[in-house]
C-alpha cells in the first residue's frame, strides 16, 4: 500500500502547496503581499496535494484552457503547473500518483489534451508528454539594427499604465485569436500572474498599438542593466508581443528597436519561423542564441484529439499507439485526409503516446523520429505519408508561458 494519498486542495492549503512548489525549485515562499496576489490563481478543484497523514509532501495543479490544433479547431486542455515534490520524498512515486489523479480529473472534465512547461526534459515523457513546440532565443545588437523600409501601419503606439494594461491586453489577445497550432487561450489567473505582476512588481512596460479599428496589438517589455551598472549592457527583453496582423507585429518590433538607452534586445521562446531577420537591414544583427522546448503536450483522449485536427493530403497511414498511463488509448488509428478511425488493420508505424504528442502540432516529423530510432516503422514508406498528413504551414508555438 502507498505511504501517501492524493487529495483535492482547498483554500486552507493553497499556500502550503505554493510554498512546497517554490521550495522544490529552491525558491523562498511568497511574501504576504505577493501571496494576496497569487492566491487568486488557484482554481477550486484543480489543485492536488499528496499527503502523508496530514503533511503535504507533493503538489500539482492545472488551469482549464483551449488549445488551437492544426486545421483551426480549439480543444479543451488542462494546463499543468506548480508541480513539486518535497526533496525528502522524491523518487517514491509521489509525482506518478499525482499524475494519475490529474489524468482522471482531466478525463472527467472532458479535457482532450494537457500541456505544460518542463523544468527538466527527463521528467514528463514517461507520463505521455512530448515536446510539441519549440521556441528560439534571440539577441539583437540594437546599435546595428535599422528596420528595413516599410510603409508602416498609420497607427499610433502609446505606453499605458497598469489599470489600462490589464483591460487592454486580454481584449487584444482575444481579438488576435489563436492563429497558430499550439496557442492557448489565457485563463484569468494567467493575466494576473503575468501582465499584472510584471507591470506591478517587475518594472515592465506595456506599449499598445492603436489602428483604425482600435487597439490591435501590444508589447510588454522590461529593461535591465546599463545605466549605473558598471559596464553591463542595457538589455530590453520582449516578454509578450501580441498583434492582430503581420503589419502590427512589425510595427511593435520597430517600436522596440527605437527604445533609447538599450544595447541589446532579447526575445525568449519566440516562434521558430518569426521573420525577424527580414525586418532589419543587417540580418546578422539578429543572433539565435538558443532553441528550447516550449509546449509539452499529452493527448489525454487520443481518439478525440486525432479527430479534432485537420490533415494534409497523402495516402492513409495506420498508427499504433501505446499508452502506459491511459491504456484505453492503446490501439491502431487509420489517418486519412478526411479524418481518423480506429482500425484492426496492420500498423504502418508504432509509437508511444508521448511521441504522438510530439508530432501532433506538426513540430517534429515522423521521418525525424524514425531517423532517431524512436518509432517502429513497419512500412518504410509510411513516415513520409504521415509527415504529409501531419505537416502544418506555420511552426507550432504557444507564446503563453505558465
Ligand atoms: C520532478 C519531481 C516532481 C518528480 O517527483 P517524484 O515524486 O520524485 O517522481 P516519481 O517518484 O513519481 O518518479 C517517477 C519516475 O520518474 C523518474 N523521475 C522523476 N523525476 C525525475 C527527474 N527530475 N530526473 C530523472 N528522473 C526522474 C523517477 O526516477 C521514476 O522513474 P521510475 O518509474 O523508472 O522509477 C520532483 O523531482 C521535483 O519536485 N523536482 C523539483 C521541482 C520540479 O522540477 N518540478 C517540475 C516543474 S515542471
Amino acid at each position: 500500500m502507498a505511504d501517501h494519498d492524493i487529495r483535492v486542495l482547498d483554500e486552507s492549503n493553497y499556500r502550503t502547496a505554493h510554498s512546497l512548489f517554490r521550495g522544490s525549485l529552491h525558491s523562498a515562499p511568497a511574501e504576504d503581499d505577493r501571496w494576496e496576489h497569487v492566491k487568486r490563481s488557484y482554481d477550486p478543484g484543480r489543485a492536488f496535494g499528496a499527503f502523508q497523514d496530514d503533511e503535504m509532501i507533493g503538489t500539482a495543479q492545472s488551469w482549464p484552457a483551449l488549445l488551437a490544433v492544426p486545421g483551426g479547431a480549439e480543444v479543451p486542455a488542462a494546463a499543468v503547473s506548480r508541480v513539486g515534490v518535497r526533496a525528502d520524498w522524491t523518487r517514491r512515486g509521489v509525482l506518478s500518483a499525482l499524475m494519475r489523479r490529474q489524468f482522471q480529473a482531466f478525463r472527467e472534465a472532458g479535457e482532450v489534451v494537457s500541456v505544460l512547461r518542463a523544468s527538466e526534459a527527463v521528467i514528463y515523457g514517461r507520463f505521455g508528454y512530448g515536446v510539441a513546440s519549440r521556441g528560439r532565443q534571440l539577441k539583437l545588437d540594437r546599435h546595428r539594427v535599422t528596420p528595413a523600409p516599410s510603409a508602416g501601419t498609420g497607427g499610433r503606439i502609446r505606453l499605458v499604465d497598469l489599470d489600462t494594461a490589464v483591460v487592454v491586453a486580454p481584449e487584444v489577445y482575444t481579438r488576435a485569436g489563436l492563429t497558430r497550432p499550439g496557442m492557448t487561450s489565457r485563463w484569468p489567473a494567467w493575466w494576473t500572474m503575468n501582465v499584472d505582476r510584471a507591470l506591478r512588481y517587475d518594472n515592465s512596460r506595456m506599449a499598445v498599438h492603436r489602428g483604425a479599428d482600435g487597439d490591435d496589438g501590444y508589447v510588454v517589455y522590461s529593461v535591465k542593466g546599463g545605466m549605473g551598472d558598471s559596464g553591463s549592457p542595457s538589455v530590453l527583453t520582449v516578454e509578450d508581443l501580441v498583434a492582430t496582423t503581420p503589419e502590427v507585429w512589425a510595427e511593435l518590433w520597430r517600436f522596440v528597436f527605437r527604445v533609447d538607452v538599450v544595447d541589446q534586445v532579447v526575445g525568449e521562446l519566440r516562434p521558430l519561423d518569426e521573420p525577424l531577420e527580414w525586418l532589419v537591414v543587417d540580418r546578422r544583427a539578429v543572433k539565435v542564441t538558443d532553441v528550447e522546448d516550449e509546449t509539452w503536450l499529452r493527448l489525454v483522449d487520443v481518439p478525440a484529439a486525432l479527430a479534432a485536427r485537420g490533415y494534409g493530403s497523402a495516402e492513409p497511414v495506420v498508427l499504433e499507439v501505446r499508452d502506459r498511463y491511459l491504456p484505453d488509448n492503446d490501439g491502431a488509428y487509420r489517418i486519412t485526409p478526411d479524418g481518423v478511425e480506429r482500425t484492426t488493420a496492420a500498423a504502418d508505424v508504432s509509437l508511444d503516446v508521448d511521441l504522438l504528442g510530439a508530432t501532433y502540432l506538426g513540430d517534429v516529423s515522423f521521418t525525424e523520429l524514425a531517423g532517431a530510432g524512436r518509432i517502429d516503422v513497419l512500412d518504410g514508406a509510411a513516415p513520409a505519408r504521415a509527415d504529409a498528413l501531419f505537416a502544418t504551414a506555420r511552426a507550432p508555438w504557444s507564446g503563453t508561458y505558465f
